[in-house]
C-alpha cells in the first residue's frame, strides 16, 4: 500500500510581500515540519499575521516559492486557519461545525456525528442548538477551533486566538490547542503573550519588520535570546 501523501514539510522559499513601496514579508526561508507547536512572536506590524495568510494561502507573496510536501503545484486541503475574533454563522453552534464539516467534503450521513465529536473535543456539548452569535467571546473561540478541526488539518494556523480573552477562556482555548498538538496536528500560532509561549511552545520564530530574525527552542530564545531586538522585546522595550 502507498503511504499517505503528507503536505508537511511547508517550505517557505524567499518568500516576499510588497504592498506598493512597503515590504510587509522580507525574502523568508523558512521549514515548517511535524512537531511541537511554533509560535511567532514580534512587534506589532512585523508581519505575523501576513504570514500566517500566506500559508493559509489568503495572500499571494509578490516573490519567492511556496510548498507543500515536496508540491508546489496542488495546495493542500488540509490546512485551517483561526482568527482572534471569528465570524459566527447566523445559524446554532452546532449548524456552524455541520457547515465546516460540508465545506472539508464529510458525507452528509457521517455529519451529526463528527459534529458531536467536534463538540466534545472544544468542551461545546451543551451549546450545540444555542445561536453561535450569542456565545461569549471564549465559547465563540472554542467553536472556531470546533470549525477549524472539521477540515481534519494536518496544520493549524492561529492567529492570536486568545487576544480577546480573559484568562479563564484563555487557558480552555489554550487546553484544545495543546490536545490538537498532541494528536499530530502542527501548530503555528501568533501570540503577544510570552506566558502563553512559555506554555505552548516547542520553538519560537520571532519577527521584525518582516525579516525572520531569530528561531531557536522556546527555553533558549525565553532565556538566551541571540539578538539585540528579541532581548529588547523581551525586557518588554519597546521595538520598533
Ligand atoms: N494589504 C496590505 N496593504 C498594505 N499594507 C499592509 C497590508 N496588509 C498588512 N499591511 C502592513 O504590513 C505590516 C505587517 O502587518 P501584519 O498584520 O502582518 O503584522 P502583525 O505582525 O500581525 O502585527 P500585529 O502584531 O499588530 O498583529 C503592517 O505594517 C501592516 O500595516
Ligand atoms: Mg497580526
Amino acid at each position: 500500500m502507498r503511504a499517505p501523501t503528507s503536505d508537511l514539510p511547508l517550505v517557505l522559499d524567499g518568500i516576499s510581500l510588497q504592498a506598493g513601496a512597503t515590504t510587509i514579508l522580507d525574502r523568508l526561508n523558512l521549514t515548517i515540519a511535524p512537531g511541537p507547536p511554533t509560535l511567532i512572536v514580534g512587534p506589532n506590524g512585523a508581519g505575523k499575521s501576513t504570514l500566517l495568510r500566506v500559508m493559509m494561502g489568503l495572500a499571494s507573496p509578490t516573490a519567492g516559492r511556496v510548498s507543500w510536501g515536496g508540491r508546489t503545484a496542488s495546495p493542500p486541503l488540509r490546512r485551517a486557519i483561526v482568527f482572534q475574533r471569528p465570524v459566527m454563522l447566523r445559524r446554532t453552534v452546532a449548524a456552524n461545525v455541520a457547515y465546516a464539516l460540508a465545506q472539508a467534503g464529510t458525507p452528509r450521513r457521517q455529519r451529526a456525528e463528527r459534529v458531536a465529536a467536534l463538540l466534545e473535543r472544544v468542551g461545546l456539548p451543551d451549546l450545540a442548538q444555542r445561536p453561535a452569535r450569542k456565545l461569549s467571546g471564549g465559547e465563540q473561540q472554542r467553536l472556531a477551533l470546533a470549525r477549524a478541526l472539521a477540515r481534519d488539518p494536518e496544520i493549524l494556523l492561529l492567529d492570536e486566538p486568545t487576544a480577546s480573552l480573559d484568562p479563564a477562556a484563555t487557558r480552555g482555548v489554550e487546553e484544545i490547542v495543546l490536545m490538537a498538538a498532541q494528536s499530530g496536528i502542527k501548530i503555528v500560532m501568533a501570540s503577544h503573550d510570552l506566558g502563553q509561549v512559555r506554555r505552548l511552545a516547542g520553538e519560537v520564530m520571532f519577527m521584525v519588520r518582516g525579516c525572520l530574525r531569530e528561531r531557536a527552542a522556546a527555553a533558549d530564545f525565553l532565556d538566551h535570546p541571540t539578538t539585540p531586538e528579541a532581548a529588547a522585546f523581551l525586557r518588554g522595550d519597546l521595538v520598533i
